[in-house]
């Protein structure tokens, strides 16, 4: 009997999903086993609706290099999993239903952070699940990374970059808005990486006058552009100390008045140094194209990593990277739980002492 084998990729796309993909399907059919793939397809909807094909390994074949996913992907939010929908339909029942009418043995599902909390409840649910950490923001907990986040890291440099050469020829005060709305592990790298001057992320908090002074600082030493990296995420000291509530409110306020966090601060900025400021905002262009070498490698181990415990039958895990190794980490102890940077790691030290500004001091 051939084992019968779910796949899905699920959440924001990022590169090397197909990468990652082909790795569990290459171990899979390198085992003794006789194997069959089901791709659902955009996801959980797939499962959700028994929407499905079957694929060979040639389709496997020729797709390391290739961005998105060939199976497609959508957002279905945790909260929403666990609610009917408008016809009734109780998700997690349909996804049951789904496997267990197929007759899998395991489903394979490529998720962020709400995907690994679904994947967590129908382990829990008695599906065998395995779980492999894809996003370019890098916080899943459990991992040391995650397939993405490096070759986000590239695009993400390489727009700073180009930024730069025309902040200096302009003497202009740039903003590059970099993707990451709770984390700020791509801002921090790519920041590094493209030499940007001042760096903010959620996890610390701004004050826009510390910002400024570090902008007046270096024109007063002859240096008349600054890059400042932000993230999508990065919130003020003022905004970071209100309730929930009245953060709420704040938030829909300014949302009204500024399509981003960086239209925010560029008009406190404009008015606190009479620089001209810029913006430039990569978006979903971080997210595109060729998976980098680093991302391949990686990708490709922990897929085969995944083939490892499927054929040991070790399940309820996420297939992590944790100091050099391929690892198996109880998908209970992790799903629900956010990488964040610590404010207080070397990283964050050793850029300041670089002379970045995080806005805090
Ligand atoms: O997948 C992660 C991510 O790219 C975040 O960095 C970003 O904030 C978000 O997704 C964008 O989501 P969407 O693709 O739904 O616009």
């Amino acid at each position: 009997m051939a084992m019968k084998i779910g796949m899905l990729t699920s959440g924001g796309d990022c590169q090397a999903l197909n990468a990652t993909m082909r790795g569990v399907v290459k171990g899979l059919y390198n085992s003794k086993e006789q194997i069959e793939i089901y791709g659902f397809e955009r996801g959980y909807q797939g499962l959700i609706n028994c929407d499905y094909r079957i694929l060979t390994s040639r389709e496997f074949s020729g797709i390391l290099t290739e961005g998105g996913t060939i199976l497609g992907t959508s957002r279905v939010p945790f909260k929403s999993i666990q609610e009917a929908g408008e016809d009734g339909v109780n998700k997690v029942e349909e996804m049951k239903k789904t496997y267990k009418k197929l007759g899998l043995d395991a489903l394979v599902v490529l998720g962020g952070n709400g995907s690994q909390k679904t994947a967590n409840l129908l382990s829990e649910e008695g599906l065998n699940v395995i779980h492999l950490p894809k996003t370019i923001d890098n916080d899943i907990y459990g991992t040391d990374t995650t397939f993405g986040f490096q070759s986000a890291i590239q695009i993400a440099t390489n727009v700073i970059d180009c930024i730069h050469t025309t902040a200096a020829s302009h003497d202009r005060v740039f903003i590059v808005e970099v993707m990451g709305h709770k984390a700020g592990w791509l801002t921090l790298h790519a920041g590094i990486a493209g030499g940007a001057d001042i760096i903010l992320i959620p996890e610390i908090p701004y004050d826009v006058d510390f910002v400024t002074r570090a902008i007046k600082e270096r024109a007063r030493t002859g240096k008349n552009f600054t890059i400042i990296a932000v993230a999508e995420g990065a919130i003020s000291a003022e905004d970071a100390a209100l309730g929930k509530k009245e953060l709420k409110k704040k938030m829909a306020d300014d949302a009204e008045k500024y399509s981003s966090v960086s239209y925010k601060l560029a008009a406190e900025l404009e008015k606190k140094t009479g620089f001209e400021i810029r913006i430039t905002i990569p978006g979903h262009v971080q997210r595109g194209g060729s998976p980098c070498p680093y991302d391949r490698v990686l990708s490709s181990r922990l897929g085969v990593a995944a083939s490892e415990a499927i054929l040991d039958k070790d399940y309820g895990k996420m297939i992590a990277m944790r100091n050099g190794e391929t690892v198996r980490v109880p998908l209970k102890d992790v799903a629900g739980k956010l990488k964040s940077v610590d404010p207080n790691s070397s990283i964050i030290k050793e850029a300041r002492e670089l002379g970045i500004c995080f806005g805090d001091e």
